[in-house]
């Protein structure tokens, strides 16, 4: 009989991948996946330790797998991804009903843990990060009917933003061999992918450590070359590494979808040196400026922290300003949280957390005006969309996605599913559009 599975993520899509990965590596040892934590024989919780909050709120869930213990107790908890990776032991001292954890480079290990601890009921604690991160090649089957697959091209990072834990967490920046990359996106495309999202924590500095060297554009062109893939989409990029031939790309490479997402962090240059960012807000404009002559249709989203230490009111309207100017399509804006190991534990802080908090507000109600004026742009335009599946919402409609991301609803018939469909855009909202089909098969 097959044993069950369930897997909680949090986290970002990299997270979402990774978990992805442990499912397939458990499916070949018999596990099968299963929705509630209460039915399983493995809980495994993917975390994420990005910000204290998300920290906190792992915490909590896993104090509400003690009563699954408690009631069965051949239960094995285990816990992996970046907060496993940070915490380590401590975890299970503070957990102790707590199996199993392991870091962010111990992940094509997980059967042979599990297996360990059927075997002898003993606890395994696994978080050392290692040179090359042989879970870079763990090569996931598509879902069935799935339209869309995560890859993996890179780990890691070496940029040490003065704010983040990134890097102490999945290790040095680690490329995975194009020809690996090439060969799992076409066999996702021969199981029935149409589109691929190629991720990394700095995409765009891809190859660099790879012999001989190679580069993000290389890449991109060669993956442009898979015969039926429909869509390229790739997260994230970090501006200071965003090269001319990174822009030509997006003129030249047809399946490359028209969307960046392109972090600012800030807008205030002095907040950017002490980010240790490696650009000035100058130089970002500049980047988007080239993206946006290359490739007028461009969406642009970003990340912005707010609150960063001894921002400034000044500095923050530096943001509001390049806001502004930029107009981003949407935009993911955190409060700066404090993360132990990180150089901006030690920056002087004098802001209030209500300012900060306010802060926020501002810049979250600023971007709503702005992403809403965006979508209503395409108010009466004619757009290609992916159809996914139905609606959430509304189940007698069909959904799917523009190239720039945007999730369109239409009336349509299910056998419209997995096609790309032209529809004009009838009405905007702040996280939708609804609009019409136009005529089936063709492609705007
Ligand atoms: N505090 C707040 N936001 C953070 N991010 C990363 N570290 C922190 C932190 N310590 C944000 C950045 C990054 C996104 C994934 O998370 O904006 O781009
Ligand atoms: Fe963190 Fe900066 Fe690396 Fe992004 S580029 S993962 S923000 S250190």
């Amino acid at each position: 009989m097959k044993k069950r599975l369930f897997i909680q993520t949090f986290g970002c899509q990299m997270n979402v991948h990774d978990s992805e990965q442990m499912a397939a590596l458990m499916g070949q040892h018999g596990y099968e996946t299963v929705a509630d934590a209460a039915d399983a024989d493995l809980i495994l919780v993917n975390t994420c330790s990005i910000r204290e909050k998300a920290a906190q709120k792992i915490m909590s869930q896993l104090g509400r797998y003690r009563s699954i213990k408690r009631s069965r107790p051949e239960t094995i908890i285990g816990v992996g991804g970046c907060l496993a990776q940070h915490l380590g032991e401590d975890l299970v001292t503070r957990n102790p009903h707590v199996d199993l954890v392991f870091g962010t480079h111990n992940l094509h290990r997980l059967p042979e843990m599990v297996i360990r601890i059927e075997q002898s009921g003993e606890k395994v604690i696994e978080t050392s990060l290692a040179p090359v991160v042989p879970s870079l090649g763990i090569r996931v089957a598509p879902r069935e009917n799935a339209i869309s697959a995560f890859v993996t091209i890179m780990q890691g990072c070496n940029n040490y933003c003065a704010y983040c834990v990134v890097p102490f967490l999945r290790g040095p920046e680690t490329s995975r061999p194009g020809e690996d990359i090439l060969n799992e996106i076409k066999m996702l495309v021969d199981g029935g992918i149409r589109e691929v999202t190629l991720l990394g924590q700095n995409v765009n500095s891809y190859g660099h450590t790879l012999s001989p060297r190679t580069s993000f554009p290389e890449l991109l062109r060669g993956v442009g070359r898979i015969d039926g893939l429909e869509r390229i989409r790739f997260t994230t990029s970090h501006p200071k590494d965003l090269s001319d031939d990174l822009v030509r790309c997006f003129g030249e490479i047809r399946s490359l979808c028209e969307h960046i997402h392109l972090p600012a962090q800030s807008g205030s240059d002095r907040i950017l040196r002490a980010m240790n960012r490696g650009y000035t807000s100058e130089e970002y404009r500049n980047r988007v400026k080239c993206l946006r002559e290359q490739c007028p249709e461009i969406a642009v989203t970003s990340d912005m922290i707010v609150g960063f230490p001894g921002e400034t009111n000044e500095d923050f309207q530096r943001t509001l300003d390049l806001m502004e100017t930029i107009r981003f399509d949407n935009l993911f804006s955190f409060k700066y949280s404090e993360r132990k190991g990180t150089a901006a534990v030690h920056f002087p802080d004098p802001v209030p957390e209500t300012e900060k908090a306010e802060r926020l507000e501002t810049l979250q109600a600023r971007q709503e005006g702005h992403t809403l004026e965006k979508n209503r742009d395409l108010e009466g335009r004619l757009v290609e969309v992916l159809v996914e599946g139905r609606s959430k919402n509304s189940p007698d409609d069909m959904s799917g996605r523009t190239r720039t991301n945007r999730i369109v609803n239409f009336t349509a018939s299910a056998d419209t599913v997995r096609k790309t469909v032209p529809v004009r855009i009838e009405r905007a909202f702040l996280h939708s559009l609804r609009g019409k089909i136009e005529h089936l098969g063709g492609v705007c």
